[in-house]
């Protein structure tokens, strides 16, 4: 338990995937870290009263609301944590800046270039007068995945010459899938590439330190029609028929209405970092059989490194400068007291999940806000894989053509 008084008031804003698992986090981080301040789950949003009224006492938060303004205009918040779909982020997030709310807003950090590009700017300015803001890329927080990095830090691997990184999903294999947000451009910026190719943009440039240059995609929507989901009102123009709203149900089987994909199912793309390595991503919801499968792997002048979102506290190590006869791929278990974020939790072989990277994530912010530091990855840094993203839908769009990345002036570092 927190040894400290100061308290850190939280409003969150969404409470459906990312509102619990940050919820988990918010409830789990000062019970299990020692921090400088706690957090306290003051106020959740969500526009209907009935459910985030439910959603506040399946959760733990102390009170709700149905209007995030309202969430953002009380003086008793002191920290915004934006887990909505991407399309209400940069307006939620600056407004939040504006008011003096220190922000954590998750990923992709917005839907375009110029709505990140007018985050990072809001947050630098906010910045000066002593608001922290980050951009919620939990995965960095996967205790292998933060010594990964650690390992290319402190040269384990040499120069880097190869980064292959794959996320792999199937939940939309099924051409019966509702068109939920996720698959709506205007709602969500774009399909696997910002949803979960955000991710691997993000971790392999964390993890080596270095950024994506340039890129050569291609993109595909296999399925270019789907079903509206069920009790469905009022979409864009996208829709062919009757309305749909952005619930993830299933398709009511009232009458024939449909509406079009209008984001990508896979994208597919060859990059150059600018140390001088090649690297290939592959980001797909069409992957049969693959649930959430998240791999890289980084080949460097002395040695290799492999990790597995599906074998999460271990990480694969191959030392070339160990002896000819003793080299092999290492299998280390990321337990132990001195791996990155252990320390707290239990005895070595005692092995935790996905959602330890989010208390993580809450225990940096936390101890970056408490301490008047920056908390990493910022706005900038989440501006720069907005960038990448931006680049890999221009080159599939001009049928594969080499496209530079823009630098967004991010800091990488951690
Ligand atoms: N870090 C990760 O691993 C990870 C995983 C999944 C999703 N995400 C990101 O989290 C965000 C939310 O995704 P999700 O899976 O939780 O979506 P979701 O559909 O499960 O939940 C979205 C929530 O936002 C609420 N909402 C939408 N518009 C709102 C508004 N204007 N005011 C108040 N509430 C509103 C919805 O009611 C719902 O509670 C997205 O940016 C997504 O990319 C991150």
């Amino acid at each position: 338990m927190s040894t400290t008084d100061r308290e850190l008031r939280v409003g969150m804003v969404g409470y459906a995937f990312m509102g619990a698992a940050h919820s988990q986090a918010w409830r789990t981080v000062n019970r299990v870290y020692d921090l400088p301040a706690r957090a306290r789950m003051a106020l959740i949003c969500g526009r209907d009263a009935a459910k985030v009224a439910d959603a506040a006492d399946r959760l733990g938060w102390e009170a709700y609301t149905t209007d995030w303004r309202e969430l953002i205009a009380r003086d008793d918040i002191d920290v915004v944590d934006v887990c909505t779909p991407g399309d209400s982020h940069a307006e939620i997030a600056l407004a939040a800046l504006a008011a003096g709310k220190h922000v954590l807003c998750e990923k992709p950090l917005a839907n375009t270039v110029a709505e990140a590009r007018e985050m990072a700017a809001a947050a630098a300015t906010a910045r000066a007068a002593g608001v922290r803001s980050m951009c919620g890329f939990n995965y960095r927080r996967v205790p292998a995945v933060t010594m990964m990095r650690q390992l290319v830090a402190d040269g384990r691997l040499g120069v880097i010459r190869h980064v292959r990184a794959t996320y792999l999903q199937d939940w939309i294999v099924d051409p019966q899938f509702p068109l939920v947000w996720r698959l709506q451009r205007d709602r969500a910026g774009s399909g696997a590439l910002g949803d979960i190719g955000a991710h691997i943009i993000d971790l392999t440039q964390f993890v080596t330190g270095r950024r994506i240059t340039g890129v050569s995609a291609v993109t595909e929507t296999f399925v270019k029609e789907r079903p509206l989901p069920a009790g469905s009102s009022g979409l864009a123009a996208t829709v062919n028929g009757a309305g749909a709203a952005d619930g993830h149900g299933a398709v009511d089987g009232h009458g024939p209405a449909t509406g079009t994909v209008t984001v990508d199912d896979a994208a597919v793309f060859v990059a150059r970092l600018d140390g001088g390595a090649l690297a290939t991503y592959e980001a797909s919801r069409f992957a049969t059989g693959r649930k959430n499968a998240l791999r890289v792997e980084i080949n460097g002048s002395l040695g290799t490194v492999v990790f597995d979102l599906e074998r999460l506290n271990e990480l694969e190590f191959y030392d070339a400068t160990r002896p000819a006869a003793e080299q092999g791929f290492t299998r280390i278990l990321v337990t132990e007291g001195e791996h990155p974020y252990m320390s707290a939790w239990w005895p070595p072989g005692h092995i935790i999940g996905y959602e330890h990277s989010f208390t993580h994530q809450m225990r940096d912010f936390i101890e970056a806000v408490a301490t008047g530091a920056d908390p990493a990855p910022s706005f900038a840094d989440a501006l720069q894989v907005q960038l990448v993203l931006d680049a890999v839908t221009r080159s599939a769009d001009l049928g594969s053509s080499w496209t530079e990345v823009e630098p967004a002036l991010a800091t990488v570092a951690a």
